[in-house]
């Protein structure tokens, strides 16, 4: 990319808000074929306050097992971490499970949380730091894609744990996903391990109602990404004219996300001009799911052993310790 020539200044007009690289990188995904934007454009404020409703959706189970097993085996989890720990957690939010892990692993060296967006992290840093006073916490702003240095708290780790909840390495393709655990692998030292939760293989049927509410709310959720790109990059999407679309799809063992166009039409973006046939799809995120057995080949390809698994009763979803072999 150049610097500082007109490209780079803001002449997409009012409302504009995304920076360069994230004009391109719509541009880029609105460009090929099939459509796609990319999943991180979902959460702007309006975004994430409905992404916060649909994890308390009836029918989006995944939030709600992951928390119960985390607190149904947390006595379990602080023996495997042992005493004076560096957590680092990988894309963190200010979830739930992060605060059962520092309410009660034993003494925390610190609590590294790291996340690209710089805003997000120092916001949720600061919060737990007032909230833990006695955990040391260091956030870092990094692409955690690739590896990094990490920070050196005050007291020395004796291990670290990588800690990525969510089933977030579901909404990586496969040979990134591979790529991230084997960066994972690089993070958490010789002693180290990985705490992971991974959703799993089930009835398709489970599957799709969890990404298509009822209330609508997952609806709302995937269409606010053309809402907020009407606001922030001068386009304009009719949202009556794009439907939430979610499927499961056996083969690659995942649910796509996708926005449809419901009847033949052209949307300008950032000045360009972009042409709908009735039905094409514009897909938003992809959410892989698991059978144990292949999260454990990935695993083990990484360098990781599989030395404990949680799930709950109805084996929806695990979470997962993972040793350095
Ligand atoms: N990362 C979440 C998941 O894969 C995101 C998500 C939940 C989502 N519901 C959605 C993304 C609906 C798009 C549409 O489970």
């Amino acid at each position: 990319m150049t610097c500082g020539t007109a490209m780079e200044t803001d002449e997409v007009g009012p409302g504009s808000a995304l920076s360069a690289a994230d004009r391109q990188e719509v541009l880029d995904g609105l460009r090929q074929q099939p459509k796609t934007l990319s999943p991180k454009f979902f959460y702007d404020e309006r975004g994430s306050r409905l992404f916060e409703q649909i994890t308390e959706l009836p029918e989006y189970y995944p939030t709600r097992t992951e928390l119960s097993i985390m607190r149904e085996n947390i006595e379990e989890i602080v023996g495997l971490v042992g005493p004076q720990a560096s957590l680092i957690e990988f894309g963190s939010g200010s979830s739930m499970k992060t605060r059962i892990l520092l309410e009660h692993l034993d003494r925390l060296a610190a609590y590294v949380p790291v996340d690209i967006s710089r805003d997000h992290l120092t916001a949720a840093a600061e919060t737990l730091a007032a909230d833990f006073p006695q955990i040391e916490v260091l956030p870092l702003a990094v692409d955690f894609t690739r590896p990094f240095d990490l920070p050196k708290p005050k007291v020395m780790p004796l291990r670290n744990i990588v800690y990525f909840p969510g089933s977030t390495i579901g909404n990586f393709m496969p040979s990134a996903a591979q790529a991230l655990l084997e960066v994972m692998y690089e993070e958490a030292n010789e002693d180290g391990a990985l705490l992971i939760g991974v959703d799993l293989k089930k009835d398709p049927a489970v599957l799709e109602t969890a990404y298509n509410d009822s209330a609508g709310v997952t609806a709302r959720f995937n269409l606010n990404m053309l809402r907020r790109l009407n606001n922030e990059l001068s386009a304009n999407f009719d949202l009556e004219k794009f439907r939430h679309l979610a499927v499961y799809r056996e083969e690659p063992g995942r649910i796509e996300m996708h926005l449809v166009s419901t009847s033949a039409q052209a949307v300008t973006v950032a000045g360009e001009r972009f042409q709908f046939e009735e039905g094409e799809s514009i897909r938003t995120e992809c959410s892989h799911k698991y059978t144990l057995k292949e999260f454990e080949a990935m695993a083990e390809r990484a360098g990781f052993s599989v030395h404990r698994v949680w799930t709950d009763r109805e084996r929806l979803f695990s979470v997962q310790y993972c040793l350095r072999r």
